[in-house]
């Protein structure tokens, strides 16, 4: 039985036609892993690899740092291999603060540039930043897929985080330009991936698949990114057309959404304490508008972003998703 519901909704999703009511009566059943399994990330257990060598000395392109990869460790911050590239890291983001409060740096990078599996925090506005704080510390801001590692991290550190804590960190990532990340490719056709590490790699002649209606962002250098190399981003395989229609549901709000540039910017760079949606990682974007959707993410302000996106499908997200992150940050 459950096995026949997964296929109708396979079909359904795959199709990309399900308006925003049925998307959550799916994710009742399955979970957000079951709508959008591109953004919310599920490692494949079959994927781990063999450890690399521990006393391996690493470094990365254009850095005078070198540091054995055993270093590399959540308990020791960020490896900080550009430290002329960014401001002096306060405290809390390169050691972490009081108990439960690890170094933001260590995910969202010294440069907070962030990950798939994360957020680039670097450039939004530090009301804002504060504002998402505060939503975590008050259970108001809850991970749609808690299976995915990272976000239900994130709400442990958000809960444990003070508020001294939180103003320091925002005062530091909204004073850092956030810089080209993303480089989005249209196509029908991408390299076959796995989930390791919550995000996509690709599989060394894996072949190529059928893109669907799903975004599939992949390191550009998976070995510099594993390093946590905060100067290599990301390539965000679209499907074709995604980013011309995309284009028209931000600026006119097409069928089922409203206009987004009102709020977020002509530019989508933001406007006031609206965040910037401009050239960020697709795939935080499409959790955060699934979580929105859902009521997972239920924050002070989150109301503002009702009308934007109850109505909204998959496919509308991965449209969305598509142009956002193609435009200059
Ligand atoms: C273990 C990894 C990890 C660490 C350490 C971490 N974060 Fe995060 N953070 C995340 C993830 C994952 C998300 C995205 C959550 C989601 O997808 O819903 C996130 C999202 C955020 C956001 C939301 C950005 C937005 O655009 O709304 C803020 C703000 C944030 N983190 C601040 C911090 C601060 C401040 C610290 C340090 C005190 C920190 N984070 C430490 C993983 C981490
Ligand atoms: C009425 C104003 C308004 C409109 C219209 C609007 N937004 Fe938003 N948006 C906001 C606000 C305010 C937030 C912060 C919500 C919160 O704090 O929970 C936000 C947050 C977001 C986020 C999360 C950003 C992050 O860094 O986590 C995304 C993604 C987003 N909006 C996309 C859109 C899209 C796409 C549209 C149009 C289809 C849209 N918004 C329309 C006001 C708006």
């Amino acid at each position: 039985m459950r096995q026949s519901i997964s296929v109708w909704v396979v079909a359904l999703v795959a199709g990309g036609f399900v308006a925003g009511a049925d998307l959550q009566a799916q994710d009742e059943i399955e979970g957000a892993n079951a709508v959008l399994p591109w953004a919310y990330v599920l490692n494949d257990p079959a994927a781990s690899t063999e450890a690399p060598d521990p006393d391996e000395v690493v470094t990365v392109p254009g850095s005078s740092v070198s540091m054995p990869r055993s270093a590399i460790n959540i308990d020791n911050g960020p490896p900080d291999w550009h430290p002329d590239r960014h401001p002096p890291m306060p405290e809390v983001v390169a050691k972490g603060g009081g108990e439960g409060v690890v170094a933001c740096g260590y995910c969202h990078l010294p440069n907070g540039q962030g990950k798939p599996e994360n957020a680039g925090v670097a450039g939004q506005p530090y009301e804002y930043l504060v504002q998402q704080m505060t939503d975590w510390r008050n259970g108001r801001r809850r991970p749609g897929e808690p299976r995915m590692g990272p976000p239900s991290f994130m709400e442990r550190i958000g809960l444990a985080a003070s508020d001294e804590e939180a103003r320091i960190a925002a005062e530091y990532f909204s004073s850092i330009d956030f810089k080209p990340w993303v480089r989005v490719v249209e196509t029908d056709s991408v390299p076959n991936t796995r989930f390791a590490g919550w995000i996509h790699e690709v599989v060394e002649g894996g072949g190529a698949e059928p893109i669907g209606t799903r975004v599939v962002e992949t390191p550009v250098n998976l070995t510099l990114t594993k390093l946590r190399d905060d100067s290599s981003g990301f390539i965000a395989y679209v499907p074709y057309g995604a980013v011309a229609r995309g284009r028209a549901i931000v600026t006119t709000g097409g069928a089922n959404s409203v206009a987004c540039t009102v709020c977020h910017g002509d530019d989508l760079r933001g406007i006031g304490p609206v965040p910037a949606l401009a050239g960020r990682s697709p795939s935080y974007m499409a959790r955060q508008l699934y979580d929105l959707q859902t009521g997972m993410r239920d924050g002070a302000w989150s109301d503002l972003m009702d009308a934007a996106v109850k109505n909204l499908t998959v496919k509308d997200i991965v449209d969305i998703v598509a142009y956002t992150a193609s435009l200059e940050p």
